[in-house]
């Protein structure tokens, strides 16, 4: 078996009217994890999971999922899905929502009818679970999406913008949600643009912009890349210090020094100069280089790139 649920060898998009959501990507998504796709409006979020899940057909695919060639329908049987701006016949109750996601994915009634009310638990709509849909809020939607994803106890789930129009305090439900989906062995793949809540829940995170994955690895790898180091010192730094420091690519202000590194170790020499000059070092604070540091940085890259390329293009007409 392979160790990836998704494999994207290679995935290519154009739609109808020439605009290229997905210039090939390739992407792998291990079993068993929480698995983060961020990337701006318009990056081709929502076009990769339709092509994964044959609601639209790509220009050009290769690869597998579950084991199986991208494109297979049988798989779709076990994955579930939550799309973007999800919405459900409104006079449905929640309830019947999940057993029209039950019909669709050919679930005997038996079997499915205790899955639902633990699903409604799950979900925390039990008590809402007669109500019709009209009279839900955005955030109880957003539940009942969620809950008929997993109706058919789906390998994969697939969850769109699964926060979209949820409260705070609801965004930390979902979390919750997020990672017992993952606990029970399923894999979980996010599309989201809230990168600080991807952060917190997400194994593996690949961020997409301009239809190219420009980054990917896991949360910890892709932050841990440039952490900035800040040592505070007793007093203002001797000149010959802070000459030393700038020329180091150090960032002196007052009693403060500031540095970029990948690793502490870069630490250590400025630690050994300042004890030689019997500077008293008051404190060392590690400061996380952000998803959204991250996120801003390679958007805004991918972002000159592509407008370089398309100069590139008009000048050699
Ligand atoms: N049916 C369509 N026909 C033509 N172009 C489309 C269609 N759907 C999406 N696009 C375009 O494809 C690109 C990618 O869109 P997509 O919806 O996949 O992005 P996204 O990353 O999901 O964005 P968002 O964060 O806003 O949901 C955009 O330029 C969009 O305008
Ligand atoms: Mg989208």
């Amino acid at each position: 078996m392979s160790y990836f649920a998704v494999d994207i060898e290679y995935l290519r998009k154009q739609y109808r009217g020439g605009v290229e959501a997905l210039s090939g990507v390739s992407l792998q998504v291990p079993y068993g994890c929480i698995f983060g796709l961020i990337g701006p409006n318009g990056a081709g979020k929502s076009t990769l999971v339709k092509s994964l899940l044959s609601i639209l057909r790509p220009s050009q695919c290769s690869g597998s999922m579950l084991g199986e060639p991208i494109g297979k329908k049988s798989v779709l049987a076990k994955v579930g899905y939550l799309p973007e701006h999800a919405s459900f016949p409104d006079y449905l109750s929640g309830r019947q929502v999940l057993g029209y996601s039950a019909g669709l994915a050919n679930l005997a009634k038996p079997a499915y009818r205790s899955r639902a009310d633990q699903l409604l638990e799950q979900v925390g709509m039990t008590a809402f679970a007669g109500r019709p849909v009209r009279t839900y809020s955005k955030g109880m939607k957003q539940r009942i999406g969620l809950a008929q994803a997993l109706v058919n106890d789906p390998v994969v789930v697939f969850l769109d913008e699964p926060t979209d129009g949820v409260d705070p305090e609801g965004r930390m439900d979902f979390k919750r949600m997020i990672v017992a989906m993952r606990d029970e062995g399923r894999t979980v793949f996010v599309n989201s643009h809230l990168l600080a809540e991807v952060e917190q829940v997400a194994d593996r995170v690949a961020i997409l912009a301009k239809g190219k994955i420009v980054i990917h690895g896991t949360v910890a790898d892709l932050t841990r890349r440039e952490a900035r180091y800040e040592l505070k010192i007793e007093g203002a730094l001797p000149t010959s210090l802070v000459e030393w420091c700038v020329h180091k690519g150090m960032e002196v202000l007052e009693n403060r020094i500031l540095l970029s590194a990948d690793s502490a170790l870069a630490v250590q020499a400025l630690i050994d100069k300042l004890r030689a000059s019997l500077v008293t070092i008051c404190e060392l604070k590690e400061e996380k280089f952000s998803l959204e540091d991250l996120f801003m940085q390679v958007v805004s890259q991918a972002r000159a790139d592509a407008a370089a390329a398309a100069q590139g293009k008009g000048a050699g007409r």
